[in-house]
């Protein structure tokens, strides 16, 4: 294909399709990207991003439909390392090796040797280091991989796929596990990057990413290619509905009316201290739901598991309806009324080889039947009462919820918290990786949540999650620094997130 600029694309992917038995992953994926540019990929839970990516990087072959490099073909799927030299994808998920450095991961299976023909150590650390400044990666050589943190693991996988010769580098949402301020970072080395003849395929559910670091946008919905357009062209209303196929409404968001003062405390914390918070008193109320904001580092994380049972602070007293809260013990915490959407879906909250049906009700078997034993069909309507009310994208409640796209599978997980009717719901970013449609669905369950008394706690980097809420309560270095009541601007909350005090009567500002 010529066109006026004779220019030919850096990616072409034409009549792309993908089918997982009866699943179609993509039925008609398009993407035209041009060298220097970054181009956002966007559309629904499922709607056939991570499949597309999965077939740019030679992971899998598509059943139909072409990709083409610089318009030539692209190298044999086995030859691994001529694909390297061309695309490079960061996931969600590291794929740098825990146990070692940051230099061996660098060098990954190419380390350099000596004379002896024994790796050098030596020239290892050496060039990692260089490698590194050339990029400006401020990260250790030395340092363990398993300790960095995400933003510091996402450039070191950057900085090796440059280093592999690629110059087209596909991000598949980068920004869900970062703070503001890390992300902020990211888009500048991703400017930087840009500048320096690097090329972005860029997936996010956060829209407002797309119009800050990109130029160009493609949209997939329901396996299809609907549109390729410059951001500048396509507005925030109109990308939304080419996502959703649909006029959508304005997201209205406004917080519910507010619990009532006098509503009985279910959550009494006081005094509750560990190596990641200290002294936090906390109350909430039935009904209530209160956010908990910070940076990535504040605690707030570790604050909210240790009511799911995932830590045991050092002291000070967590209740539940007056009961001692079981510190440490999932099951126990379950059991006690408390359910949780974990941060980590894949190793916390998932079991992958089993169907969604019986993830989603996995807490609640022994509410559903006595002894333990469920009658099949009970737990095949409840499974299916959940998907539709969670808007699951997916065969049925029998399908392994390993096949399941990284939204649907969050579903699934805020699906089984919620089955379990808990007393108090502890929600770590719970629309993380959702797509804007579904994040209204689940947070209009949350509303639901409190409508029956139910305490909820929301832990979020997202600012319209956390408007949701009654209060947020606001993290710096462990201590809880301020809270806003609902109907905060975004700037005042910012503000103490990033630790920038407000001086006292200062609310009285225009
Ligand atoms: N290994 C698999 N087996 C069966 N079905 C699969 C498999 N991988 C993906 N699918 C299905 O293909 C469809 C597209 O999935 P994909 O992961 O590409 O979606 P996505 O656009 O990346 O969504 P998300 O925004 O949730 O990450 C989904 O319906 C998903 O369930
Ligand atoms: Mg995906």
């Amino acid at each position: 294909m010529t066109e006026a600029t004779g220019t030919v694309p850096l990616v072409e992917a034409s009549g792309i399709v993908k089918r997982y038995g009866p699943t179609v992953a993509l039925q008609d994926g398009r993407l035209t990207v041009r060298a220097g540019e970054s181009h956002a990929l966007v559309g629904r839970n499922g709607a056939g991003k991570s499949t597309l990516v999965s077939v740019l990087t030679g992971l899998q072959a598509p059943d139909a439909g072409t990709v083409r490099f610089d318009g030539e073909a692209p190298p044999p799927l086995a030859d691994r390392d001529a694909w390297r030299a061309k695309v490079a994808c960061v996931y969600q998920k590291p794929t740098v090796v825990p146990g070692l450095t940051v230099a061996e991961n660098l060098f990954l299976g190419r380390q350099p040797t000596g004379r002896s023909g024994f790796i050098s150590w030596r020239r290892l650390h050496a060039e990692a280091a260089q490698l590194l400044e050339t990029w400006d990666v401020r990260v250790d050589p030395g340092a363990a991989t398993a300790d960095l943190k995400v933003e510091d693991r996402q450039m070191v996988e950057i900085a090796r796929a440059l280093s592999l010769g690629s110059r087209f580098i596909v991000l598949d949402e980068p920004t869900a596990q970062l703070d503001n301020r890390e992300i902020e970072r990211l888009f500048d080395r991703m400017r930087a990057l840009q500048e320096s003849g690097v090329t972005f395929l860029f997936i996010s559910h956060h829209l407002q990413e797309v119009y800050e670091v990109c130029q160009t946008v493609t949209v997939l919905r329901d396996a299809r290619w609907i549109t390729t357009a410059p951001v500048a062209e396509l507005p925030r209303t109109a990308l939304i509905e080419a996502m959703a196929g649909e006029a959508v409404t304005a997201q209205g968001g406004a917080p519910r009316g507010r619990v009532a003062d006098d509503a009985p405390v279910r959550l009494h914390v006081r005094g509750l201290t560990s190596q990641a918070y200290t002294s936090v008193d906390l109350d909430i109320r039935r009904g209530e739901v209160v956010g908990l904001a910070g940076s990535s580092a504040s605690g707030k994380i570790e604050l909210a598991e240790t009511f799911a049972g995932l830590h045991t602070p050092h002291s000070g007293s967590a209740e539940l309806d007056g009961t001692p809260l079981p510190f440490g013990d999932v099951p126990k915490a379950l059991r006690a009324g408390v359910g949780c959407v974990p941060r980590d879906r894949h190793d916390q909250g998932l079991v992958s080889g089993m169907s969604i049906g019986d993830n989603a009700t996995m807490s609640v078997l022994d509410r559903l039947g006595r002894f333990g034993l469920v009658p099949a069909a009970v737990k095949r309507d409840r499974a299916e009462e959940l998907i539709s009310r969670l808007d699951i994208r997916a065969e049925g409640p029998d399908q392994p919820v390993s096949d399941l796209s990284g939204g649907n599978a969050q579903k699934v997980v805020m699906a089984r918290s919620l089955a379990s009717d808990p007393r108090l719901l502890v929600l770590i970013n719970p629309t993380a990786g959702v797509d804007v449609k579904s994040k209204e669905s689940l947070l209009a369950r949350m509303d639901t949540a409190r409508e029956d008394g139910t305490a909820v706690l929301v832990v979020s980097d997202e600012l319209d999650d956390l408007r949701r809420c009654d209060r947020v309560l606001v993290l710096f270095h462990g201590k809880v620094v301020a809270s806003h009541p609902a109907g905060w601007h975004d700037h005042e909350l910012i503000a103490s997130i990033e630790g920038v005090q407000d001086a006292e009567g200062d609310e009285s500002r225009g």
